[in-house]
């Protein structure tokens, strides 16, 4: 094949960001790290409802991480029912606002009332028009041994075989990641989906993330140049 023209990246059409800090913002403050969670939740809505009509197809937010059960019990279970409180409140947000929701991630093993709320909310939104996919109890790893084992079953490992199994499947390739709170690892997120996806890191704490912060990221990413592996 010929040289490639260089092109600009033009519209992203997924996004997943790995929401950091809000102990941090909390600490700031001198308020519990339960309040920064809070806020947390307060950035998440906003920007969910910034969706309805940006032109983005899908928004992949890491929730919670398979090591998250690491954390003191208190923040475990706070962490818990601020989503049980989210769900309760935002469905019919989420509705009205076609947000099609999908979860990614071991979401099955969590607590039975919360797995219940999860699949009425994901019936519930079937029909929308724009993803939002929340991973919960999600590890990279995990995922991706658990798509190679299928792939497996199958007959043969290969990429495309494997990509098929992962909790991403039906999704859009990933375009962008992003991190807030400074710092600069992947934290076991994504590993494979980001391949070729851009990246970019940014310091603001998670809780004073805004919708217009994603949309210059949106237009800073349609400026970049990509060429999955090409010249
Ligand atoms: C990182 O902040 C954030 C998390 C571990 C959880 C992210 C959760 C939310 C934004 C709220 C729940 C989301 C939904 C969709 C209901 P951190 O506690 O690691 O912050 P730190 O690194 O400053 O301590």
């Amino acid at each position: 094949m010929g040289e490639q023209p260089s092109d600009t990246a033009g519209r992203a059409h997924h996004v997943a960001i790995i929401m950091d800090g809000n102990g941090r913002w909390a600490k700031k403050r001198g308020l519990p790290r339960s309040v920064g969670h809070q806020r947390g939740v307060e950035a998440v809505r906003k920007l969910v409802r910034s969706l309805n009509g940006s032109g983005l197809e899908c928004l992949t937010l890491y929730a919670f991480s398979s090591e998250n059960w690491k954390r003191s019990e208190d923040e475990v279970d706070d962490l818990m029912n601020l989503m049980r409180k989210f769900i309760k409140s935002d469905l019919p947000e989420f509705i009205a606002n076609n947000v099609k929701l999908k979860i990614i991630g071991d979401w099955q093993s969590l607590a039975p009332d919360i797995v219940e709320m999860l699949e009425d909310a994901l019936a519930k939104t079937r029909e929308g028009t724009h993803t939002v996919a929340v991973a919960l109890n999600y590890g990279s790893q995990q995922e991706i041994v658990r798509a190679a084992r299928k792939a497996a079953n199958e007959g043969e490992i290969t990429v495309e075989a494997l990509q098929k199994h992962l909790d991403t499947a039906d999704l859009p390739p990933l375009d962008l990641l992003i991190r807030t709170s400074g710092e600069i690892r992947l934290s076991n997120f994504l590993l494979w989906q980001s391949a070729y996806a851009e990246m970019l890191f940014v310091d603001t704490l998670w809780p004073d993330f805004t919708p217009a912060m994603l949309q210059q990221a949106l237009d800073d990413f349609a400026r970049r140049e990509r060429r999955f592996g090409g010249r």
